[in-house]
């Protein structure tokens, strides 16, 4: 990482020109005003669009063992031109997006500053990780607490942290400190009676995982909703009742899903006070003069 990458990364971003109809950039659907994720079910892109997954954050996705929800690409590079290609995303051959950047005199500069060379595929794709790389969030009440200050939770969010790592089987999956074990897991969303998006299986063509989705790093959810691959559960309040009631039954369901009865009405707030918790303080980023 340099500064030229990572300021040019950052232009790069927010530029609406990386797309076929200049009318989307990554910020559109990781919006810095929404927590870098938006609050749409699933996401829009070039002439309005409509994808099937929810846009998740891209905070923290550096620390993330893979990318998007089933973990097609291995790096934030690899991901990074995935969405300019993307027919519904941006929508313009690589090549295209060479060539409309090759002809802006700024570009060709921050190009030669950062890497030495022309505009290129390549060079886009690092300096839209090198910037995402700085996209981290952390210090949160949960952190704060984790790091010695037993004031920085309440005791709803204590009680919650207490379930979320004991009898509520959260942290199975959900493991700190990322809240993700990095694994695929059918938790439920579909079912089979909807023909439900297959996740994983579409990657390793594995049945096994069927329905299967990259478990979400929790930090920050309280910011993104709405929630899960699909985007159809509205409020952390419904999420939580969705997990602890073991999600819907399918042929795939991961066997740690099992409905919890024994979790009250209170134990349930206690969870959702504690995913509150995961909020920390964000980068300060807003868009960067364009050349
Ligand atoms: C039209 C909306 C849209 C645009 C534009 C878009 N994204 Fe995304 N992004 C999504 C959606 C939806 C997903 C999840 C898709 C999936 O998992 O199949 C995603 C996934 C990601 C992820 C993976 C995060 C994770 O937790 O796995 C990263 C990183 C990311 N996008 C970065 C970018 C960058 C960089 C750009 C610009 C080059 C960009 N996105 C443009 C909607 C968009
Ligand atoms: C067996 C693994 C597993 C367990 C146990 C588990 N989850 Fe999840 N969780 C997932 C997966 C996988 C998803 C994404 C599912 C999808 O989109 O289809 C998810 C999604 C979520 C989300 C939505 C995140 C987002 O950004 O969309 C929240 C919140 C959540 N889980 C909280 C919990 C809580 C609270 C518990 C304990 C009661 C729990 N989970 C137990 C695997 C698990």
């Amino acid at each position: 990482m340099t500064v030229e990458k990572v300021e040019l990364g950052k232009m790069l971003y927010f530029d609406k020109r990386l797309s076929g109809d200049d009318t989307i950039a990554c910020a559109t659907c990781h919006d810095p005003a929404a927590a870098f994720a938006e609050h749409k079910a699933v996401s829009e892109g070039i002439k309005g669009q409509k994808g099937e997954r929810n846009a998740p954050t891209v905070l923290n996705a550096a620390y993330h063992p893979s990318q998007f929800w089933d973990g097609r690409a291995k790096t934030l590079e690899e991901q990074a031109l995935m969405p300019i290609e993307n027919p519904i995303e941006m929508g313009i051959k690589l090549g295209d997006v060479v060539a409309k950047l090759n002809a802006i005199e700024g570009y060709r500069r921050a190009f030669k500053k950062a890497f030495g060379t022309e505009v290129t595929a390549e060079g886009i794709a690092k300096a839209i990780a090198a910037f995402e790389r700085t996209l981290l969030s952390g210090d949160s009440p949960y952190d704060r607490y984790m790091a010695g200050d037993k004031k920085a939770l309440g005791e709803e969010a204590k009680r919650g942290l207490e379930l979320f790592t004991g009898k509520a089987l959260c942290a199975a999956c959900h493991t700190p400190p990322t809240f993700s074990n990095g694994a695929f897991v059918n938790a439920g969303v579909g079912t089979e009676r909807e023909k439900p998006d297959e996740g994983r299986k579409k990657v390793s063509g594995s049945d096994a995982d069927w329905g299967s989705f990259r478990v979400p790093s929790l930090r920050n959810v309280a910011d993104t909703a709405p929630y899960t691959h699909n985007g159809s559960i509205a409020t952390l309040e419904e999420m939580v009742a969705f997990m602890a009631g073991g999600g819907r039954p399918n042929r795939n369901l991961n066997l740690l899903f099992k409905a919890m009865p024994e979790l009250t009405a209170a134990d349930k707030a206690d969870l959702v006070a504690f995913l509150r918790s995961l909020s920390g303080e964000k980068p300060k980023v807003s868009a960067p003069k364009l050349p």
